[in-house]
């Protein structure tokens, strides 16, 4: 897909079929395209084989995320979410961000780790100098396990041996570490594939016994970063300059810095916007969900994943969280509606997707401490709420 401007001024006015139209002809889209998004991107039969007990299909509502500019280049996002005001909340604050030249991000390589424990060895610390004298041959024997990763210029890179906190009368717990870079997969099962291919080798070296054999979803050598300036003009509001919003937004970021109570809503708002691209795209929103609040709580303290300041003249956003997306393999083999949104959203790499849902993330929490800082968030929340739930009532007026 080209490269689409972002700016769509007053899309939210147009009538569902003009949207649509828009996006037609800026996504590149076929008329069959835009049927498959109107059905959910999903079928029965498709849906029948990809879970269990299959007996429908749940939608959610996608909409698009617009002023997006990531590293100079814009991109519609799609956001699946069921909650009133995120996507307009977002697009707003990615205006604000536009105007001080849009985010700037950056990501690791795509690296997950597997964990593989190992129990009841006799000696741990011999046990960690055996693996560690092997590790070549074992790092090659997980590479022999995921030959097709290895062909894409992935495989496993670095191991490492960490023992767990000890606990007293018992033995020490030995937890290797095998760190894989998965390429533009989210890699969850290449990697417990490599755990489990693995363990026994380990377990022999160990003289001991192998336990869990699984992906660790703190993935924190798979972090995005973003930085976020905002011109203090766009933070205005009638009643408020915008060095002053600024400083109020500033302040409500030490508070999340301050306060677990306040980090775990200040970041719920960060997720709204994270989640929701996650979600249109087919991606594992659990494992990024728990990848972002070990990673919040990973000080040993709770804490914010965006924060703010004000630096000169522009207030400055900040976010760094583990990203754990993929833009090849599992659900995206099938679901065409999350094939859809890739292409919407323009991305060649899981990096690059993990980027534009870190910036995306940051305008969510920008969005949610502005409406704080300032009026509430009910009004705007509230009004969109009634909107959506006037068109429940209508619905339920009209059922027999
Ligand atoms: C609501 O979905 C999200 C907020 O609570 C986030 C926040 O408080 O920062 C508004």
């Amino acid at each position: 897909m080209t490269q689409k401007d972002s700016r769509i001024p007053g899309f939210y006015r147009l009538s569902l079929a003009a949207r649509r139209d828009e996006l037609r002809a800026r996504g590149d889209l076929s008329e069959d395209d835009l049927e498959a998004l109107a059905r959910g991107g999903l079928d029965l039969n498709t849906a029948d084989r990809l879970v269990e007990n299959v007996v429908g299909i749940y939608s959610l509502p996608m909409g698009l995320g617009l002023n997006f500019r990531v590293n100079g280049r814009d991109h519609l996002v799609p956001m699946a979410v069921e909650e009133p005001s995120v996507i307009a909340a977002a697009s707003n604050a990615a205006r604000m961000v536009r105007a001080g030249g849009g985010f700037h991000a950056e990501a690791d390589e795509p690296i997950m780790t597997a964990q593989v424990e190992l129990v009841a060895a006799p000696d741990a610390r011999r046990a960690r100098a055996l693996i560690e004298a092997e590790k070549d041959a074992i790092l090659a024997l997980a590479n022999a396990a995921v030959p097709r990763l290895c062909e894409r210029g992935g495989g496993a890179r670095s191991l490492e041996v960490r023992f767990a906190e000890e606990v007293p009368g018992l033995p020490t717990r030995i937890v290797v570490h095998v760190h894989i870079d998965c390429r533009d997969a989210m890699g969850a099962n290449l990697v417990n594939t490599v755990a489990e291919s693995i363990a026994g080798r380990l377990a022999d070296l160990a003289g001991g016994q192998a336990g869990l054999r699984i992906l660790t979803n703190l993935c924190d050598r798979r972090l995005v970063r973003v930085i976020a300036p905002v011109p203090f003009a766009g933070l205005a509001t009638p009643e408020l300059d915008g060095a002053r919003v600024a400083a109020d937004i500033a302040a409500a970021s030490r508070f999340a810095d301050d306060d677990p109570y306040r980090a775990a809503t200040h970041n719920k708002g960060i997720m709204n916007g994270v989640d929701a691209v996650v979600m249109a795209t087919g991606n594992d929103w659990r494992g990024v969900e728990a990848g972002a609040h070990a990673y919040a709580a990973s000080t040993g303290r709770y804490r914010p994943l965006g924060t703010w300041t004000v630096e000169a003249d522009q207030l400055v956003g900040r976010l760094v969280m583990p990203m754990a997306v993929g833009t090849v393999g599992g659900t995206l083999q099938v679901h065409r509606g999350a094939q859809l949104a890739l292409r919407i959203l323009g991305v060649s790499s899981a990096r690059e997707l993990g980027m534009i849902i870190g910036c995306v993330g940051l305008a969510s929490n920008l969005a949610a401490l502005r409406a704080l800082a300032t009026e509430g968030i009910q009004r705007g929340h509230m009004a969109l709420h009634n909107r959506a739930t006037a068109g429940s009532l209508a619905a339920a007026g009209a059922a027999p």
